[in-house]
Formats: C-alpha cells, sequence, structure tokens
C-alpha cells in the first residue's frame, strides 16, 4: 500500500538536505511531496526535491483565494526542519503562509504529525519556544527531542550540527505514527 508523506521545510540549513529524508521515504514505499515556508525557497534545491518526489514544491496557494483547491490527502505530515519562528506559530494557530495553512488544518483532521526542530540553545531556552513545544505535545504533536538524542546546539554551531539532523528517526517516528492509525481514521476524501 502506498502512503503519503507531506513534508514541510523551514528556513534552516538542514532544509538543503530534505532529499535524504525524500529518498529514505520513498525506499519504505511512502510518496512524497514536500511544502516549503516562503523564507524556506531559499534553502533548497527545488529541482532535485521536484525529481525525486515527481510533484512541484509547493509554497504559495495555487490560485486567487476562494479558487485554491482542497487540501491533498494525507497519511503522515513531518515538519523538517522546523524553525523557532514557525514552531512558535504553529502551536499558536497562526497560518499566515501556505505552509502554516497546511500544517494547521493537517493537525486538525489528526493526520500524525512529527515535528523536527532546528533551534540554537539561546532561542531553545525561550519561554514561548518551551510553551510552543508543550502545546503541540497536548496535541499528540511528535516533537523529535532530547529523548531522542536530538539537542539544540551552541549559539554559531549550526552549521556543523546539520549533518546530524536526524531524518531516520523522524520518519520512523512518523511510520509508527501512522502504522498505529486505526484503519477507520483514514483521511482519503
Ligand atoms: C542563513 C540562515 C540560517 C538560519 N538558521 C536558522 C536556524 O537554524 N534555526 C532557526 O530557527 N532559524 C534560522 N534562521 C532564521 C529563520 O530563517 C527566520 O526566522 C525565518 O523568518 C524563518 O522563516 P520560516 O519559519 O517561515 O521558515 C536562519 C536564517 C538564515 C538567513
Amino acid at each position: 500500500m502506498t502512503r503519503y508523506l507531506q513534508i514541510v521545510v523551514c528556513a534552516a540549513g538542514p532544509a538543503a538536505d530534505v532529499t535524504q529524508l525524500i529518498a529514505a521515504a520513498t525506499k519504505q514505499s511512502w510518496t512524497t511531496a514536500v511544502t516549503a515556508t516562503p523564507s524556506a525557497l531559499d534553502f533548497i534545491g527545488p529541482e532535485a526535491i521536484e525529481r525525486l518526489t515527481g510533484h512541484p514544491v509547493r509554497s504559495t496557494y495555487r490560485s486567487s483565494p476562494g479558487t485554491r483547491r482542497s487540501l491533498p490527502t494525507a497519511d503522515a505530515l513531518i515538519i523538517a526542519p522546523a524553525t523557532y519562528n514557525s514552531v512558535n506559530k504553529i502551536a499558536l494557530g497562526i497560518a499566515d503562509n501556505y505552509a502554516l495553512t497546511t500544517i494547521a488544518e493537517l493537525i486538525g483532521r489528526q493526520v500524525p504529525t512529527v515535528v523536527v526542530p532546528f533551534v540554537n540553545t539561546a532561542l531553545a531556552t525561550r519561554a514561548p519556544f518551551q510553551r510552543a513545544v508543550a502545546s503541540l505535545r497536548d496535541e499528540r504533536v511528535r516533537i523529535i527531542g532530547t529523548e531522542d538524542g536530538w539537542e539544540p546546539h551552541p549559539p554559531g554551531s549550526g552549521n556543523s550540527r546539520q549533518r546530524d539532523f536526524p531524518w531516520t528517526a523522524a520518519l520512523e517516528a512518523a511510520t509508527r505514527l501512522a502504522d498505529d492509525m486505526p484503519a477507520s481514521n483514514t483521511h482519503r476524501g
């Protein structure tokens, strides 16, 4: 059975490596598509992503408000890398770009969702971020964090931490969550 994995990338260094996630997911029979925040477009190579997924990278509404097509169905959602900015916005329910609107709706539909933050220690200790993580966990969003061996990095060390980004842990978590969904709770149609 082919399942559909929606990937959202935010504007941080590891976005350039999202092809690793696509390749791993494809190997495990997931169909994938990538949505980027507007700022993330500067971090990715859309052509390589489109070659691997077979779908254009989405970052804006397809057409004018009121005429856009309904969201594609998804069996799982991975938001990676998730910036400080977007984690805070997602938790608050802010939907001021296409990627955040997609996320808000998929979480609302209880699509299994995994978030992999890529933030430094200075940002990670801020109260708004801590509240955002707790609030998303309350909504049954899976946040990859300390218990997965994924820690915020010291400020200025993002480039070297990028190669350790836990794409595999994210995919495993999403697969487990999707496997655990009751058959009646599909998101088709
Ligand atoms: C080169 C560069 C690297 C950045 N790295 C990070 C990062 O690792 N984590 C983060 O939260 N923000 C990072 N930022 C800041 C975000 O890109 C910025 O907050 C942006 O508004 C996030 O937009 P988005 O959440 O809509 O993707 C970086 C910005 C630049 C220009």
